[in-house]
């Protein structure tokens, strides 16, 4: 727990998820799968698809306007943009620079992070920290993913998984101790990147005729690898930032974990003895959205009145790198 008798609080959050949704039973249009083993497996049973002209910068720009009139500020008030996302529109400028135009936001330190699917609790921290040692008073973190822009429509072990959106927060800083986002345990083991990644599109391999064939530009996955780490390193950070702040599971009211599957955040339920009805759930509508997903599940937790003052929320995440995080955060 930080030192500082300041706090960083959550002032204001927002999502958006783009209007078309393609159902399980579509997809078996499309790939060799059904409903009946997605959902028996995930716990999907559908997800968002944004529109060819709708990029990660409009879905985190509907968010983040959604967070600022949550947060009561204007957009001319915010001093940091970080966006966390793997499908930024382009590979530069940053996507955070994109919003910051289209939502009017003054000449703020602007920036892109990635951490995959850990990505909204590694921005979360960095805004906070800049917020409590800069000269900084509100920040917009976004995470963003137009995935449906890098699945292998015909890979049925991955397309079915994922699924477009964005969430949004306003942080700032309060006078108020101990309260807000109270602590961060964040980590990453690169030794295993392969079991999940995109190797196209960087300098490693830049777009060919060679990499296009050999279908390079989409997210590869080795699927049960990453479930057995994903259930080992969440149950661990949180327990960490459980003990690490002497509280135990019964003093937790909500958890958000990141939706990429019911089985992995069962198994999670199980092994730190916290019953599954405190944990937000909506993978069942938006599959696994990667830095979006924490904060869409947080926004639709505040606003349908799953969250109450003083409550202590867990949020626990994971994704390529392989990366991982949890966080407390007490509710304003
Ligand atoms: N529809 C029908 N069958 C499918 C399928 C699909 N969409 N995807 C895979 N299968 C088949 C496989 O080909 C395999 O068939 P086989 O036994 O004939 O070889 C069988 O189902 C079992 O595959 P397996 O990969 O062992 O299944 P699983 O129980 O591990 O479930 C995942 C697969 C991907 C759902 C699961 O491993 C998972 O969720 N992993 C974590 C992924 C994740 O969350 N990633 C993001 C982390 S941020």
């Amino acid at each position: 727990m930080s030192s500082d008798t300041r706090s960083v609080i959550i002032k204001g959050t927002g999502s958006y998820a783009p209007e078309k949704i393609l159902s399980n039973d579509d997809l078996a249009k499309l790939v060799d799968t059904s409903d009946e083993w997605i959902t028996a497996r995930t716990g999907i049973r559908s997800r968002r698809i944004a529109a060819d002209d709708e990029y990660a910068s409009d879905l985190g720009s509907k968010a983040a306007a959604r967070a600022l009139e949550d947060a009561g500020i204007t957009a001319e008030e915010v001093d940091i943009v970080i966006v966390a996302t793997i499908t930024p529109d382009m590979p530069f400028p940053s996507t955070a620079c994109i919003i910051q135009a289209k939502l009017g936001v003054g000449n703020a330190l602007c920036m892109d992070i990635e951490a995959a699917c850990s990505g909204f609790l590694y921005i979360a921290e960095v805004a906070s920290s800049l917020l409590k040692n800069g000269n900084y008073k509100h920040a917009l973190i976004i995470g963003t993913e137009k995935l449906s822009s890098i699945l292998d429509w015909e890979d049925r072990t991955t397309c079915v998984l994922f699924g477009d959106g964005a969430g949004a927060a306003i942080l700032s800083l309060s006078d108020e101790p101990n309260t807000g986002l109270i602590d961060f345990k964040l980590g990453a083991d690169g030794k295993n990147s392969e079991l999940l990644h995109m190797p196209g599109g960087g300098s490693a391999v830049p777009a060919s005729t060679n990499s296009l064939e050999t279908r390079q530009h989409f997210l590869k996955m080795r699927g049960r690898e990453v479930f057995k780490s994903a259930v080992r390193v969440m149950e661990q950070s949180a327990i960490e930032i459980l003990d690490q702040n002497q509280l135990n599971a019964n003093d937790i009211k909500c958890v958000i974990p990141h939706q990429a599957n019911l089985r992995i955040i069962e198994s999670l339920s199980n092994r730190l003895e916290l019953p599954l009805d405190k944990f937000y759930l909506n993978l069942d509508k938006y599959g696994n959205t990667s830095a979006a997903s924490i904060p869409i599940a947080l926004d639709e937790a505040y606003r349908t009145g799953r969250l109450k003052s003083g409550d202590i929320i867990l949020m626990v995440a994971f994704g390529a790198g392989l990366t991982w995080g949890a966080s407390l955060l007490k509710w304003r």
